[in-house]
């Protein structure tokens, strides 16, 4: 059986690689990246340093408004789905590559398998949320984390081609951690790794700037990798780099250095969905600046405190103790090879 991945954003790149180990030998693979990461340290570092596949096809969708960064894609993966006639096609997540890999699908009556399915913020105005949504009700097997995804779906009505099989990213990190694979620490001195791009905290010059001077007050030095649109705003918003002194920024991290970073750090401070899973795991208190999580079982375990409004109990959320950790947290580690097992027995 030949099978269709669509990835086209940085932690797609991360998703996708156990993914493609686990078909060896069991499902075809071929692979489009939508290019709606583009730079070399959003993606093609993933690549080199995870040693996956180059993609069978390239696209050059690029940055844009929704609309059209959705549609130019569409428009290509249709091509290719045409000429290629896969017999299921694999998508990841909630992006805008996602989205536009799950239309076509059911435009063409492509069966489709969406691994991370059943996530919900319950906040409609993230794109995030409307592409997970609308990937849900069209797929034909759905690739769940929890408990907590299906009851989800099922307050939806999607309660067929539902699979509660673990998260595809701690298939990762779980081998980091068995083959030791993360050994000295990048920074001297203790310090809180930060991560930020959603556009409700970056796309407002007050808001952008309220959180940068907030993190500059923490006890520790902070490292913050910054996302090219975060980036790009400050630049924007002249808001420079040299007037946070608490602050070191540099670019964003391959997968392998971002965990080092998030190992050795006193706690992570973040807006990302991924990375709130990946601190747990790693046993680091994180703090998300949002209102709400689709990882709401960090936040019910004691790992993960949501702050956004209000800031200033930064340094206490993080500093809070947690009584444990549990590393059973969404899985087994083994998702990609259930999620495989799952798509073989869909076409036996
Ligand atoms: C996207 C996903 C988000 C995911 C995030 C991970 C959507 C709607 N959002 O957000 O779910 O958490 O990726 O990073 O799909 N840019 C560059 N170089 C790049 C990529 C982006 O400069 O390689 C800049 C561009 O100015 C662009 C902006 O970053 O306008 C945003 O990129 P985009 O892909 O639209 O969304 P993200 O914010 O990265």
């Amino acid at each position: 059986m030949k099978i269709l991945t669509i990835i086209g954003a940085r932690p797609q790149f991360i998703k996708h690689f156990p993914f493609e180990k686990a078909c060896e030998g069991k499902l075809e693979l071929q692979t489009i990246h939508t290019g709606q990461h583009y730079d070399a340290n959003m993606s093609e570092i993933f690549f080199k340093q995870l040693g996956m596949k180059k993609p069978d096809f390239i696209l050059n969708t690029g940055s844009g408004n929704h609309g059209a960064q959705t549609a130019s894609m569409m428009i290509e993966i249709e091509q290719i789905v045409l000429s290629q006639k896969p017999d299921g096609i694999v998508v990841y997540g909630d992006t805008n590559s996602t989205l536009a890999g799950a239309l076509v699908a059911s435009k063409l009556h492509v069966p489709l398998f969406h691994i991370e399915a059943g996530l919900r913020s319950f906040n409609k105005k993230m794109p995030e949320e409307v592409n997970r949504i609308l990937t849900d009700h069209v797929s034909d097997m759905l690739f769940i984390p929890s408990e907590a995804a299906e009851a989800n779906l099922s307050n939806e009505g999607i309660t067929k081609g539902v699979y509660v099989i673990g998260d595809i990213m701690k298939d990762l990190v779980k081998q980091v951690k068995e083959k030791g694979l993360i050994r000295s620490s990048p920074c001297d001195d203790p310090y809180y790794y930060v991560t930020l791009h959603r556009p409700y905290n970056t796309d407002d010059t007050s808001r952008l700037k309220y959180i940068l001077e907030e993190l500059n007050l923490l006890r520790f030095k902070v490292i913050m990798a910054l996302h090219p649109r975060t980036k790009n705003l400050m630049k924007k918003f002249e808001l420079k780099q040299e007037s946070y002194n608490n602050i070191s920024f540099i670019d964003p991290q391959s997968y392998f250095d971002n965990l080092t970073y998030l190992s050795f750090s006193e706690g992570l401070i973040t807006d990302s969905g991924g990375m709130q899973k990946e601190a747990y795991w790693l046993n680091k208190k994180c703090v998300t600046i949002r209102t709400e999580t689709e990882w709401i079982e960090t936040v019910t375990l004691g790992g993960n405190s949501l702050l956004f409004e209000d800031l200033s109990s930064m340094q206490d959320s993080i500093e809070k103790p947690i009584e444990a950790w549990d590393f059973n947290l969404y899985g087994d580690g083994f998702a990609a090879e259930h999620i495989v097992d799952r798509i073989v027995a869909y076409f036996a």
